[in-house]
């Protein structure tokens, strides 16, 4: 393997473990991100992201010598590489668009600083037409010539490590065959399909398949409220519809929908790309809908149960969008916290990692799931970590106070045993399941 000579900016969830996955195969690799903090924490081995196995990489390869992060105030060109992967963030903006402002800043200033030729790798995640508007707009002025690949990442936070080396697929899109080469030639060891295509469909393979996931998501929710009705069992019906190998069982656990830092921002920018070309997609319209609704099902459910919520106590376990990281962007959990509060209960909320995030106004964050729970008259499960799943979930019933409600927002539970302890559970399209659970 030849050793490349590698520049990855941002080093957030992407770009971090872009870095050291790049650095860990033998490339010379810097990260540099502006946050001067987060480069900080980096030099010194600490990781400003909780991502199973990064502690003991970025380790091993910051002592290998190849791996380095700086910031970029002592000017860029110093730092660029032959390869430059960007891999900054591009959030939701209040149009529901992707804000592009960092891509567009950095493209822009290392085309207009670099004092040698390099091929650009656009990680980030960015909508069709944005990189071909890159390469007329910043590119083609470039003193040197520039490269551009389109390499959409398709990580799961949690398993990112793992998902790096044993991904379904690398797609590279590009018009220049020879950028195409030295960007492929970086996933050699990754046991994984290339596919290389234009720019353009590359960036529309990453928009379809969250859109997809997101609609295999909120369809199955659907289903789960046609269970409740039909007094069907989900979990069931979800096995059923995931033996098909034609649908398959990924993606088919209802509950209170998806969130995170990519699934909502991504279906929203593909809904105003798809209006701003005048093409109404009214399925991507549907699968928000969907998603936004199921948010509200523990509140008005517990409202049902509980009638004035106000003066209620309710525990939240969980704040993350997922078990296994520390991420809470668009994490159901906030939304629902503020409900709870606007309507008058008073919440302690917990989650094993999520110590940063900022409760809605009214909420407490408490350090463990007990001092949460003890004295609740519910809990509502946002988060499946195995620590909630495999809680004492008799001595945690003893503990709460009347009616002893579990709203269980993830389906992870087991419903008979936390009847049986003396809970009254509640779930999302399980209601005829434990009740019927010995027919
Ligand atoms: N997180 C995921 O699971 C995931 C998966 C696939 C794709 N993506 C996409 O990858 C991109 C990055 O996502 P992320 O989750 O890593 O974001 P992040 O917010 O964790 O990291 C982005 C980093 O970029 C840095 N940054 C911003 N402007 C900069 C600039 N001008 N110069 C240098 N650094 C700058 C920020 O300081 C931050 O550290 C997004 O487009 C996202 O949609 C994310």
């Amino acid at each position: 393997m030849e050793t490349a000579r590698i520049t990855v900016i941002g080093a957030g969830y992407v770009g971090l473990v872009t870095g050291v996955c790049l650095a860990n195969s033998g490339h010379d690799v810097t990260c540099v991100d502006v946050d001067a903090a987060k480069i900080e924490m980096l030099s010194s081995g600490s990781s400003p992201i909780y991502e199973p196995g990064i502690v003991e990489l970025l380790a091993k390869t910051s002592a290998s010598g190849r791996l380095r992060f700086a910031t970029p105030q002592d000017g860029w060109a110093p730092l660029l590489g032959d390869i430059v992967f960007v891999a900054v963030g591009t959030p939701m903006a209040e149009s529901g668009a992707a804000d592009l402002t960092a891509v567009r800043e950095v493209v822009q200033t290392v085309a207009a600083t670099t004092d040698h030729p390099f091929t650009l790798v656009m990680k980030s995640t960015v909508p069709p037409g944005t990189g071909r508007d890159l390469v007329s707009r910043f590119l083609d002025d470039s003193p040197h010539p520039i490269g551009y690949v389109s390499n959409p990442e398709f990580l799961r936070e949690g398993r990112a490590l793992e998902d790096w080396y044993h991904t379904d697929r690398v797609v590279l899109g590009s018009d220049d065959p020879s950028a195409l080469d030295a960007v492929e030639a970086l996933y050699e060891e990754v046991d994984a399909t290339v596919l290389r295509t234009d720019i353009a469909s590359a960036e529309t393979i990453k928009y379809a398949s969250n859109a997809f996931l997101a609609t295999k998501i909120s369809f199955i929710n659907e289903i789960a409220n046609v269970c409740d009705a039909a007094g069907a069992r989900i979990d069931d019906v979800s096995v059923g519809v995931g033996l098909d190998s034609r649908i398959g069982p990924q993606f088919l656990n209802a509950g209170i929908g998806y969130g995170g830092s990519c699934f909502p921002k991504d279906v929203r920018a593909l809904d105003f790309i798809s209006s701003e070309s005048g093409y109404s997609f009214e399925l991507v319209k549907a699968v928000i809908e969907v998603n936004a609704r199921q948010r509200t099902l523990p509140v008005d459910a517990l409202r049902r149960t509980l009638g004035d919520l106000s003066g209620a106590r309710i525990a939240v376990l969980g704040l993350t969008f997922k078990p296994d990281t520390d991420d809470v962007r668009e994490s159901p959990a906030i939304d629902i916290i503020a409900s709870l509060v606007a309507e008058g209960a008073s919440v302690l909320a917990y989650d094993p990692l999520a110590s940063h995030v900022i409760l809605p106004e009214g909420a407490s964050r408490v350090d463990d799931a007990w001092t949460a729970l003890t004295g609740a008259n519910a809990v509502v499960l946002v988060t499946e970590w195995s620590e909630f799943v495999g809680l004492d979930w008799t001595r945690a019933a003893a503990a709460m106070a009347a009616p002893k409600i579990v709203f269980d927002g993830r389906n992870a539970l087991d419903a008979n045993a936390l009847e049986a302890a003396g809970v009254r559970y509640m779930a999302v399209g399980r209601d005829g399941c434990h009740r019927r659970h010995d027919h």
